[in-house]
């Protein structure tokens, strides 16, 4: 006998950044909402991401601050980090956070379901347990919410020293010798974080550079300051295999016959979209050659009233964007006006020291859109506050369209690399968003003694005046 759906005005299939938000957004707006989700609500993000790797990094920020502490007339020695408290530390962060977060799922009276859920025709959906149980829902509507599973390389099976980002973030000892291949976010977090920890970090980069889709000037901070602590950036080099040896360790063969010993390698390639259990026979929801599930600017897939977003769809890899995109989709369905996500504008924030944050166009973009651009670049070093911190590696660029008179106008790009930088990006994202001119940003005023008055001094400097500058 089939059983009788349970019926709802949106089934969300996946817990992480961009399900929860959709399921936390319509609730608020008063939906029946049922949530489906085969481990722990929060996905990636807050167990196997963002969150723990953060909460490593500051690990590694204490240590460096520890390091430092002698400068400020504090001798706290060299004490040792012990690794497996930090660990237990983090998982604290975590479950404390996926705590919050079930009750507030709860409180909501989203309806829970644990399992696997999958899409058939006419927006019904199966969750299948893990005892192989099945329960039918149908909902009005439908948003598809998978996520995605870090990418491996072949001859690189996870297993002993060979992990992804998921293994890494369950280690509970500090590696003497890693490779992480792969030079881009995930790549040069963990790089930051075990080189502040100790360890001796090798990148292995396929392209000419690391970070590739940073603007040059910010990149070449972070290359700057990865080389000052020891961290070894090999580029546009070719990863070809490893042979393990019989203390656990493995040789990484690479570029023209270079060997290198490590105890462990992270495998940083990239990230897939796992829309593997979603089923979606019998529906028209497409994916394409790489997995992604395809949408439209409005998160629509091609069958009336399913939409997917999040990982799961190839729009940024971040669990902002997955939030925007939930919230996207919710106001749709409420029949509300909504705009699409503008992906060119959205905050980015790499948290590796030191941090990069950005929004809006590179000069290079910039230039390559066709736009005639002013520039203007102020080093922290100069900065009050960097100084008394003693953070003063990095800089603040903008990127403003150069008017008809040669004067810049309207900000196209703020791109930041320093101390707190991803605290501070809300103000460049601000004018890049409101399509704000130069002229409108330099009348804010900063706090001083403060690091965002370098951002304040930037745009003042590209008004043709300055204080400091
Ligand atoms: P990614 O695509 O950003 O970087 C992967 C890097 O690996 C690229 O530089 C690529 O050229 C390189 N690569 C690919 N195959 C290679 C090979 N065989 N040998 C050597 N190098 C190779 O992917 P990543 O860092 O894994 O991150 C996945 C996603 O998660 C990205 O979209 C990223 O932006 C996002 N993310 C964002 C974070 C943040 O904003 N703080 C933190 C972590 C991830």
């Amino acid at each position: 006998m089939v059983p009788t759906a349970e019926e709802f005005d949106v089934v969300v299939i996946g817990g992480g950044p961009g399900g929860y938000a959709a399921a936390l957004y319509g609730a608020a707006a008063g939906l029946s909402v049922a949530l489906v989700e085969k481990e722990k609500v929060g996905g990636t993000c807050l167990h196997r991401g963002c969150i723990p790797a953060k909460s490593f990094l500051e690990t590694a920020s204490v240590n460096r601050h520890v390091a430092h502490a002698k400068e400020f007339g504090i001798d706290a020695g060299s004490p040792p980090v012990d690794f497996a408290v930090s660990q237990a530390r983090k998982q604290r962060v975590v479950d404390g956070l996926w705590k919050g977060l079930a009750g507030l799922i709860k409180s909501r009276k989203i309806a829970s379901f644990a399992g696997t859920g999958s899409l058939g025709p006419e927006h019904a959906v199966t969750v299948e347990g893990s005892d192989g149980s099945k329960t039918a829902l149908h909902g009005k509507h439908v948003v598809l919410a998978a996520g995605s599973v870090p990418r491996t390389i072949p001859g690189f099976d996870v297993g002993g020293p060979i992990m992804t980002s998921d293994e890494v973030l369950m280690l509970d000892r500090i590696p003497s010798r890693l490779v992480v291949i792969g030079g881009g976010a995930i790549g040069c977090e963990f790089a930051s974080t075990f080189a502040d920890l100790g360890a001796k970090v090798t990148i292995l980069e396929a392209l000419p550079k690391i970070l590739p889709g940073l603007d040059g000037d910010v990149a070449n901070v972070v290359v700057r300051a990865f080389k000052k602590r020891g961290i070894d950036i090999r580029t546009a080099v070719n990863v070809t295999g490893h042979t393990p040896n019989d203390e656990g360790a493995t040789v990484v063969h690479f570029g023209d016959g270079e060997d290198l010993e490590v105890d462990a390698v992270v495998v940083s390639v990239g990230r897939r979209p796992y829309a593997d259990g979603l089923g979606l026979r019998g529906t028209a929801v497409a994916t394409d050659a790489r997995g992604f599930v395809v949408v439209d600017d409005h998160c629509r897939t091609a069958e009336p009233g399913v939409y997917a977003v999040g990982d799961l769809v190839d729009t940024p890899q971040l669990a902002h964007v997955g939030y925007a995109e939930a919230i996207l989709v919710i106001k749709q369905i409420l029949g509300e006006p909504a705009m699409p996500v503008m992906y060119d504008r959205v905050p980015w924030a790499i948290y590796c020291f030191p941090e990069v944050a950005w929004s809006g166009y590179s000069e290079e973009g910039a230039r390559a859109a066709g736009y005639d651009v002013v520039v203007a670049k102020h080093q922290y070093r100069a900065n009050s506050r960097a100084q008394i911190i003693g953070e003063t590696e990095g800089l603040v660029k903008v990127i403003a369209k150069k008017d008809a008179d040669g004067t810049a106008g309207q900000v196209l790009g703020v791109h930041m690399v320093g101390p707190w930088v991803t605290e501070q990006l809300g103000q460049g994202y601000l004018a890049v968003n409101w399509e704000a001119t130069v002229a409108e940003v330099a009348e804010f005023i900063q706090p001083h003694p403060s690091l965002s008055e370098l951002f304040g001094e930037t745009m003042l400097s590209l008004t043709g005046r300055s204080l400091n500058a």
